[in-house]
């Protein structure tokens, strides 16, 4: 018997870092998606099979129970470790420590570029192998195993990105909770700098920024979780889109200038941002962790423009829709 599910990436909209400290998010899942085959295999072992996962050069082999990276190819290892994660803990929520589980995994989104990659490669492996076991879990449930993984491999997570992977759509986020916002159709155009940033490394930068300096830092972080609220009641408020867009692209470049403050953006990243603004995007900013990986430009109107003006300046655009659709088994 072997599953398949599925899980999307995300981009966070507004709040990320500051998510981490208490504060609302607001994001959303997208239309690229990981794929997980899960089935039982005879040798008791944990195998994974990632071949199409983004990241050249690796290579991964197998001991009898365990699995061992041949090279250490920083990302991919770093990937795989949320599958192995991820395996372990729906084994011991179902009680079957012993059975071998060999998952074969193939992936639409780009590893480290901040769009949730080893949060959606997570939950697609909680949820092909929770449904290999025979259990039924709710979305709500698979993000808060997804969360755990987070935990276990990051050490720190506010758990946003499982929670939007599993669950789908536009979310308000804040410490485990969420709310589902409408869905606006948003024209945007999402830019990859190419290069990845480490979550785990820049969660722990803004940490050490903040104990070095709260009086500094903490009102940043406390600007931020503004920037959502308003966001969030621009969102909600019966505008019509023009004004919409307009008051949320302020926002985004607000939220930009505070997420280059406290220390997660780059050039790459601050070229494609304002490459974007000078084709006409209302609003432009990182979103993810930083460090590399991708900003989103809020663009109506100019989606092409902008696209143009991101690779341009040596981007990767995407233009990518919201996904309402969560987890899913195929
Ligand atoms: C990463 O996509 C978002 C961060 O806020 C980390 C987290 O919320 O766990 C940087």
């Amino acid at each position: 018997m072997k599953v398949l599910a599925s899980a999307p990436a995300k981009i966070i909209l507004f709040g990320e870092h500051s998510v981490v400290y208490g504060k609302p998010a607001i994001a959303a899942a997208i239309d690229l998606r990981t794929y997980v085959w899960a089935s039982f295999n005879e040798k008791r072992a944990i195998k994974i099979e990632a071949k199409d996962i983004k990241v050249p050069g690796l290579t991964v082999s197998f001991s009898e129970n365990e699995i061992y990276f041949e090279s250490d190819y920083g990302k991919a290892a770093e990937v795989l470790s949320y599958v192995k994660q991820a395996i372990e803990i729906v084994r011991d929520e179902a009680d079957k420590n012993g059975k071998g589980i060999t998952v074969s995994i193939t992936s639409q989104i780009p590893v480290g570029a901040g769009l949730g990659s080893s949060a959606a490669v997570a939950v697609a492996t909680i949820g092909a192998v929770s449904k290999l076991f025979g259990l039924e879990l709710t979305p709500e449930e698979v993000a808060k195993l997804g969360h755990k993984v987070e935990l276990l491999v990051q050490g720190a997570s506010s758990g946003i990105d499982p929670t939007v992977s599993a669950v789908g759509g536009f979310l308000y986020y804040q410490k485990g909770s969420f709310e589902e916002l409408p869905v606006v159709e948003l024209p945007m155009v999402v830019g990859y700098t190419g290069t990845s940033g480490s979550t785990k490394e820049l969660v722990a930068k803004v940490r050490r920024n903040l104990n070095d300096m709260p009086d500094v830092m903490q009102p940043i972080i406390d600007s931020m979780g503004k920037v959502v609220e308003r966001a969030k009641e621009i969102i909600l408020a019966n505008y019509d889109s023009r004004i919409k867009f307009e008051l949320l692209g302020k926002l985004m470049n607000i939220n930009h200038g505070l997420l280059d403050a406290i220390g997660v953006s780059t050039k790459g990243l601050s070229d494609l941002v304002y490459a974007s603004r000078e084709a006409g995007a209302i609003g432009a900013k990182i979103t993810g962790a930083g460090g590399g990986g991708c900003m989103y430009a809020l663009a109506p109107g100019k989606q092409s423009e902008v696209a143009t003006a991101i690779r341009i300046v040596g981007g990767m655009p995407m233009i990518t829709k919201i996904s309402r659709e969560g987890v899913r088994i195929e």
